[in-house]
């Protein structure tokens, strides 16, 4: 397997869950497809696939529901001076770094200081960090810094902050009447939609977007999800109270008791400072981007981008007119993208269609389940094969838990005359936001390659539940005789694999009960 590669320069501009690894999708992308043709990935996400089509000269067509996710491969792929960058850097800063910083001043021994984090625990606040001479202070807070701190209200912000409400959903920790805005305190509130505001006010649309980009990228960062890791110094005395360390914010609404409070210009500036270096980087590359707005102007190596239903967009494509398909559609209910795209999606006055995402969510008032999305996933599939060119491939990235959504693919594969050639595993990034924790979670994700076919396809055979649980038994003890250790992931990966080349149907359910 492959060894997928953490996200740096481009790929670690801007955060997106479940983000595939660039070099593994760079490598399917030219295993599959020709210089010149037209690669489509329905559910684009971050653009992975699509930032490495047009690198590797193709013509690429990436479509998501998620605004969010258009305006992330857009950005990620803009090429821009990175010297017209700066220059605007320096006027925002000069206009408004002074005012947010005030937000932050702290007074000790009659000086003035610039806070920099502040750590709160039940909502009193615990620390204070400030820089003095470059050096970093902790502080206890004074009475004048709680008071100051607590000094900032809502109905005090300034200029627009989103009022959006989130979708109550606890596998995400959003609760019932939150708001985006209590993602954050009312202090950082107020410092954001003053640089907010300022962005906003940049003629040129380029330079606005690349800046509101830096801005989402930061909002993690400048929230109140962002934890508390407690390290405690093993050589020094046992009374010494644990380091506080910065944590960053990963996935899903979760406000922890003990969070920091980071300083928004300080985020913002960390931000801007690494988009500038990977801006950098790509202005000295040779590549060129141009951007159509429709499949009969795609020509060479050019990029149509679309925020809509990946169904709606390719009921509009002609039979057999893609040349490679890669799609990494939404698995299951763990990341319901559109709900926590929220955050990102309110400050940008994104509108999204939450009716069409192909989902499973655990947000009751949605009625997403698994049965809707079964079915929504088989339009989808039928969809794709007839698109793609004949002898054409197509691969589909997946991670299921439930027998139907697997029995689609094979179902659909076989009616549509997409041969199943080949079936592999895919790793996460060491940096990746998408872990599934859950015991007996997929750590993987599949790789299924199909091959379009004029011919039969061959079907899978349909076993007994006792010859089935035959056959999984026989891979267990194989796989257990050669490998002493083992997580169980790599175990089910075993025993999908092999019961697939051997052409048999599985029920992924069976196979947890007997590993
Ligand atoms: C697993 S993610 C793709 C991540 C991507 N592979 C990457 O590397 O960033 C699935 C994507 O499908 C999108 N999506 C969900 N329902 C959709 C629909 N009906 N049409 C198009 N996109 C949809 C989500 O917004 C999300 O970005």
């Amino acid at each position: 397997m492959q060894k997928a590669e953490s996200y740096t320069g481009i790929f670690g501009m801007h955060k997106y869950w479940s983000k595939k690894p660039h070099n593994i999708i760079k490598s399917l992308i030219n295993e599959n497809s020709k210089r010149g043709e037209i690669v489509l990935d329905p559910f684009c996400g971050s653009g992975i696939s699509i930032i490495q089509s047009i690198l590797s000269e193709r013509n690429a067509i990436g479509i998501d529901l998620n605004p969010m996710a258009i305006f992330i491969t857009k950005q990620t792929l803009t090429k821009i001076d990175p010297s017209l960058i700066d220059v605007e850097f320096k006027k925002i800063k000069k206009d408004v770094e002074d005012k947010i910083n005030s937000f932050y001043h702290v007074k000790r021994k009659q000086k003035s200081f610039v806070g920099t984090h502040y750590v709160w625990k039940n909502n009193s606040l615990e620390e204070v960090w400030y820089k003095e001479n470059n050096k970093k202070i902790i502080s206890k807070p004074t009475k004048s810094d709680i008071k100051f701190a607590e000094s900032f209200s809502l109905s005090d912000t300034p200029y627009f902050y989103p009022k959006t409400e989130l979708i109550p959903n606890s596998r995400i920790n959003a609760k019932k009447s939150m708001f985006v805005y209590d993602l954050f305190t009312a202090r950082n509130l107020c410092g954001l939609s003053i640089l907010f505001e300022r962005i906003n006010k940049i003629k040129n649309k380029e330079l606005r977007e690349i800046f509101q980009f830096c801005f989402t990228a930061s909002l993690g960062q400048s929230s109140k999800m962002v934890f508390v890791i407690e390290k405690r110094d093993k050589s020094k005395t046992e009374n010494k109270p644990p380091k506080k360390e910065i944590g960053s914010w990963v996935i899903g609404y979760w406000i922890p008791k003990q969070n920091f409070e980071v300083n928004i210009w300080n985020c913002f500036k960390n931000r801007y400072n690494r988009i500038l270096k990977a801006k950098k980087a790509q202005f000295s590359t040779s590549f060129n981007l141009n951007q159509v707005t429709k499949f009969s102007k795609l020509k060479n190596n050019d990029l149509l981008l679309s925020n809509q239903s990946a169904l709606d967009y390719l009921q509009t494509l002609n039979d057999e007119s893609i040349d490679y398909v890669i799609t990494d559609p939404p698995h299951g209910d763990r990341i319901p993208y559109l709900e926590l795209s929220l955050m990102w999606n309110s400050w940008l006055n994104f509108d999204t269609e939450f009716e069409k995402e192909l989902i499973v969510s655990d947000a009751k008032s949605r009625k997403k389940d698994i049965s809707n999305y079964n079915q929504f996933f088989k339009l989808i599939l039928i969809e794709i094969s007839r698109v793609l060119k004949p002898k054409k491939n197509f691969t589909l990235m997946f991670n299921s838990l439930d027998n139907e959504s697997w029995r689609s693919i094979v179902e659909i594969s076989y009616r549509s005359k997409i041969q199943l050639i080949k079936i592999t595993t895919l790793s996460y990034s060491a940096n990746s936001v998408v872990q599934d924790n859950r015991k007996k979670g997929l750590e993987t994700d599949f790789v299924l390659h199909f091959r379009k076919t004029s011919g039969k396809v061959s079907k899978l055979i349909e076993v007994s539940k006792e010859e089935e649980k035959k056959e999984i038994l026989s891979l267990v003890r194989k796989y257990k005789k050669q490998n002493k250790e083992y997580r169980s992931f790599e175990i089910i990966n075993y025993i999908v694999i092999g019961l697939l080349k051997k052409k048999i149907f599985f029920n992924i359910s069976i196979i947890l009960q007997n590993i």
